[in-house]
């Protein structure tokens, strides 16, 4: 076997995976037809694009009122708002996921509880959950991380049990469905990011789903300055300008047409993948539920057992990314994120409550060893290269398993200098 990349062998793969995102002349179409229009903007919202894709999104994930917005992170925000969930009120997010999660809690004036994940799927673990529960608990944020859903039974159960509103983060979990409901129409709101790595993105934006068309009217508000959208009472909210653009609304029109597509091609890649990887020893592949019965992802996740590779997650993946796989170990633990250090940060929410944010006194022992030892995430772009390449993942793991001996003795000699 010859040397790895990483120590100045050949790579496995000097051909790059497909581009992200893809385009043609239709999304060029319909962005020119928006400026042509002169309404570029958000304003009045919902204008024509934006009203088509809020509906079409709403059909494709099967349920709900969907609100288009600038992010997936102030989606999060605009939901507690709309419940009045806020200062003071506690949230329950997970601890291994991206910090806009909690920074989205935060954003609301509200204390973001975080509960460790599950070891089979990395996504929030229902009995964490259940024991941060206090009586200043008032929502609850499930992550649907990577490839995988959280188990949404034991989390309704959870939340109607405790009268817990319930908002699913769906920045990963396009398309996706547990028991045949999408995600983000299970919970009182679901969550979606289309910034541009996002595998339905119009550049930047998201969207969120609303159980019922009350609660879409107060998002709406929201978003729209504080304008009322109820038909009814006319109310004024405390609102900003949230709103997403006719030209990003157009181009997840023109998105939504590719997107079955692409997700049933993914969803069959990643079967694939999880046959292949079951063969790779030392590679451990997350939870299959049968109740996930769509699976429409964002990045593919494994975890590596360290004492058969003899290096961590951040070692492999840098060997895999010379071998000419995109790879990364994507997130910290929730608590090791600098924004949530009341001593580093400014935001009101840890300067007023620090003895909520004394992380010393916490350890999210599953999402910390994910981070930092075993979860491996694999970039989309690789599903989209068909079997070939997905092949050449596993042969850059076998690489490395080959010559895991001079990888460790490499990696050690490097942390000494
Ligand atoms: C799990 C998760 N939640 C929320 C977000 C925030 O989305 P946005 O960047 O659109 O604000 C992201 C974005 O990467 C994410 O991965």
């Amino acid at each position: 076997m010859s040397d790895l990349a990483a120590l100045g062998g050949t790579p496995i793969r000097t051909e790059p995976y497909p581009d992200w995102p893809v385009y043609d002349e239709r999304d060029i179409q319909a962005v020119t037809d928006v400026i042509k229009s002169g309404r570029w903007g958000g304003y009045p919202y919902p204008g024509p694009q934006t009203a088509e894709f809020a509906r079409r999104f709403a059909e494709m994930q099967g349920g709900g009122y969907a609100i288009l917005m600038a992010n997936g992170t102030v989606t999060m925000e605009v939901a507690l708002r709309a419940m009045n969930i806020g200062w003071r009120d506690e949230v329950l997010v997970p601890a291994y996921t991206f910090q806009a999660t909690a920074a989205a809690v935060m954003s609301a004036g509200a204390i973001p509880v975080i509960v460790d994940v599950d070891y089979q799927t990395f996504c929030m673990d229902p009995k964490a959950a259940l024991s941060a529960i206090t009586p200043q608990t008032k929502a609850i944020i499930p992550v649907h991380l990577g490839a995988e859903m959280a188990d949404m039974d034991a989390i309704m159960d959870l939340a109607s049990q405790n009268n817990l509103v319930v908002i699913e983060d769906c920045a990963h979990a396009h398309g996706a469905k547990w028991c045949g409901k999408g995600a983000g129409t299970i919970g009182h709101f679901g969550s979606f990011s289309l910034q541009s790595s996002k595998t339905l993105t119009t550049g930047e934006g998201g969207v969120l789903l609303c159980r019922t068309p009350e609660l879409a009217d107060r998002a709406a508000s929201l978003i729209d300055c504080g304008r009322p959208h109820d038909k009814a009472e006319k109310i004024y909210t405390m609102g900003a300008n949230y709103r997403m653009t006719e030209l990003q609304a157009a181009l997840g029109n023109v998105g939504l047409e590719r997107f079955p597509e692409q997700a049933k091609q993914r969803e069959a890649m990643a079967a694939y993948m999880d046959e292949a990887l079951s063969e790779v020893p030392g590679v451990r592949i997350l939870k299959r539920d049968a109740r996930h019965t769509t699976r429409s992802f964002y990045q593919y996740v494994f975890a590596i057992d360290p004492g058969v590779f003899k290096v961590n997650n951040a070692v492999i993946c840098y060997a895999l990314d010379k071998e000419g796989i995109p790879c990364d170990v994507e997130y910290e633990a929730m608590h090791h994120y600098h924004l949530f250090q009341p001593k580093l940060s400014k935001l009101a929410v840890p300067s007023a409550f620090p003895d909520r944010f004394d992380f010393s006194k916490m350890s999210f022992p599953v999402a910390e060893r994910a981070s930092e030892v075993e979860a491996v995430w694999l970039e989309e772009s690789i599903f989209r290269a068909g079997q070939k390449g997905v092949d050449d993942v596993i042969r850059a793991l076998h690489k490395i398993l080959d010559n895991r001996d001079k990888l460790a003795e490499a990696t050690k000699s490097f942390q000494e200098k």
